[in-house]
């Protein structure tokens, strides 16, 4: 690693201004001194008011790029600081990770250099002592099971074998056990094998039974001294309770005497839903194949069966798409001196990262050998800022620029209705994407489009006039969305997007599933407009939300504070109508990376909640016990 010649601290002063203060100091460890130059930072807590940081000069924001200058004349000797304000926030900073995430200094030269920063600090606060997440827990069965089943009856033996051997196994059902031995050995890396393909004189005998009766996802397990049977009908029901039994005997091994192996008894097991989803965004950050991959082995260890890959965003287009290769060329690098700037965490580096086409069969494959479907996401119409910034056809030249802004605070990022070229673009884009995906959804995004986007486009006024919309923006969003599920109709694909694809008039409601986010409330108005359904709540299930209110906690909050044991308490059925239960399809995980910039900020937001929401999404209400999850769920793998 090159050592880093300067650094950044950073505060946060409540009473500094409307929504408080940043106080930075720049101190420089390097040996000469610093003059005429400019630091950027990266930071979610934007300056608006470019009037209101002293000491320093504002140059220039996108999104969360910040540019500063010196005061004039302003030197910097070798061990000396320069100290300067930000107030004019958009908001307050409410956490630690609210402060810088990145910076880096360009020099008098043009050479760009790298800066370290630390987290944010609450100026006039001692830190509190971390929060208790996770209590202890209870377990009144011994059995290492997430997500718990949905019935129950077995004794745990004194001991356990020492591995589960095949006995009169088909081929396929040989294989699946492979597929499992794999997916543990992956997970567990240093662990034994929980299967063994060849007989062993201290292991036990598993036996294969076929029920047509049971659901394609439902197994039963039936254990005996000298072996177990496993009965299913179909290949993700086979699965699911190969990987019972492996979390059964991992952890009876692991974790002797708190977890046992069953000695008698049965599970009979099925998911509560359908819909046992997990999203992943690798637009803000980028996750390479192996990443992708271990997080798909995660869903499988978890029965979870979507895997929702939000592809791209303002900041990155991840997807290879060979009719426009600008997409994953200019689409995705991020730098002090490309077009797309510096963002969440980017530095001095330019940073890019995409999945060409054979990483996405590879991975499609590897999640479909799991029982797990990839459904991919593009983002439209909002969302686009890189998109546009690769492939400037798609805008209409005499838009007024600036002329609104997305929550994200990037400016004119939506595709826009009215460019004939947009829907020749999009017409490409699902050309290859029903090639690379065989998911029977595509997702579409439709979410955060600002209201007022497009309203200074003659071509969109144009477009209103004649097609008699008045409705304004969402009136445009509909129009253009009914075209996309058109053009996903005409593939043999349904459309999946966020709640607000109903907004303005909406698409048709057969055939589309909308993920709930904005709030609990938001799915069942969709349900009642005819929407197919996923919960996907922030406020429960987004898995980027701070889970404590202490400031030195890390994540967003805009959704509020989200502890794992809420996550894991709340009921998506919850408030939905006796007649509308049948439109709630299922539940589904989000993980948005703006704050994971490392593999540890990953960890400790994912888990426990990603497990919590997984046995939501599995486990019958009436069986569901926090402190028992609470008990098990340190077994769980992580990426
Ligand atoms: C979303 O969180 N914008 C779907």
């Amino acid at each position: 690693m090159k050592p880093v010649y300067y650094r950044l601290e950073n505060s946060w002063n409540p009473n500094g201004g409307p929504n408080g203060e940043f106080t930075f100091t720049l101190f420089n460890l390097s040996d000469e001194t610093l003059s005429g130059f400019k630091l950027v930072y990266t930071s979610l807590t934007r300056v608006i008011d470019a009037a209101a940081c002293g000491n320093s000069t504002f140059l220039r924001r996108n999104a969360n790029f910040h540019e500063f200058g010196p005061p004039a004349g302003l030197s910097v000797a070798p061990g000396e600081s320069w100290t300067f304000t930000v107030a004019g926030l958009h908001r307050k900073a409410q956490h630690c990770t609210d402060g810088a995430k990145s910076a880096y200094l360009t020099l008098s030269s043009g050479k760009h250099v790298p800066v370290a920063v630390s987290d944010l600090l609450l100026e006039g606060a001692t830190s509190e002592p971390p929060p208790v997440l996770l209590p202890e827990g209870r377990l009144d069965l011994p059995f290492a099971l997430q997500p718990w089943p949905a019935e129950i009856d077995a004794k745990p033996g004194d001991d356990f074998p020492v591995v589960l051997y095949p006995q009169g196994a088909s081929s396929e059902e040989l294989s699946s056990i492979s597929t499992v031995i794999s997916l543990t050995r992956r997970l567990f890396e240093s662990d034994h094998s929980v299967f063994n393909l060849v007989p062993s004189p201290q292991g036990r005998a598993l036996t294969f039974s076929k029920d047509a009766a049971l659901d394609a996802e439902a197994y039963k397990l039936t254990f005996a001294a000298d072996r177990v049977t496993l009965t299913y009908s179909g290949a993700a029901g086979r699965q699911y309770g190969l990987t019972t039994l492996a979390q059964l005997l991992n952890g009876a091994r692991v974790t002797k005497g708190k977890f046992r192996f069953p000695i008698s008894g049965t599970i009979s097991d099925k998911p509560r839903y359908g819909w046992r989803g997990c999203h992943l965004d690798v637009s803000r950050q980028f996750y390479p194949v192996a990443d992708v991959k271990r997080l798909i082995d995660i869903l499988a260890w978890f029965k979870l069966n979507i895997f929702h890959w939000h592809l791209t965003d303002d900041e990155a287009w991840r997807l290879e798409i060979k009719a426009y290769s600008q997409l994953t060329t200019t689409g995705v690098l991020r730098g002090p001196d490309e077009p797309l700037l510096p963002q969440l965490g980017n530095g001095a580096e330019p940073v890019g990262g995409f999945y060409s086409q054979d990483d996405i069969r590879d991975i499609v494959a590897h999640a479909g050998a799991l029982n797990v479907e990839v459904v991919p996401e593009i983002d439209i119409p909002g969302h686009n800022a890189a998109t546009l910034i690769a492939l400037p056809d798609l805008t209409d030249g005499q838009e007024a620029p600036d002329s609104y802004h997305s929550v994200q605070g990037y400016p004119n990022n939506a595709l826009n209705p009215a460019v004939a070229l947009t829907y020749e673009f999009l017409e490409k884009v699902f050309d290859e994407m029903v090639e690379l995906f065989p998911s029977a959804y595509i997702h579409i995004g439709g979410d955060e489009v600002a209201n007022g986007s497009w309203l200074a486009s003659p071509m969109a006024k144009k477009l209103m006039e004649e097609e008699g919309i008045t409705n304004g923006t969402f009136g445009l969003q509909s129009y253009f969305l009914k075209k996309v599920k058109a053009m996903l109709t005409a593939r043999g694909r349904k459309l999946s997007g966020w709640n607000e694809v109903s907004h303005g008039g909406g698409v048709a409601s057969e055939d589309t599933l909308l993920m709930a986010w904005e709030n609990p409330q938001v799915g069942i108005e969709l349900a009642k407009e005819g929407y197919d359904v996923v919960m996907t709540p922030g406020q429960a299930y987004y898995l980027d939300m701070v889970q404590a209110t202490a400031f030195q906690e890390p994540g967003a909050s805009w959704a509020g504070t989200v502890p794992p044991a809420h996550t894991y308490a709340y009921e998506a059925a919850g408030e939905f109508p006796e007649e509308l239960q049948h439109k709630l399809k299922g539940v589904q995980a989000c993980i948005w990376s703006e704050h994971f910039l490392s593999r540890g900020y990953f960890n400790r937001l994912v888990f426990p909640r990603l497990p919590a929401i997984a046995e939501a999404a599995w486990t019958p209400k009436a069986l569901k016990d926090w402190d028992r999850f609470a008990a098990i769920v340190p077994l769980s793998p992580k990426l």
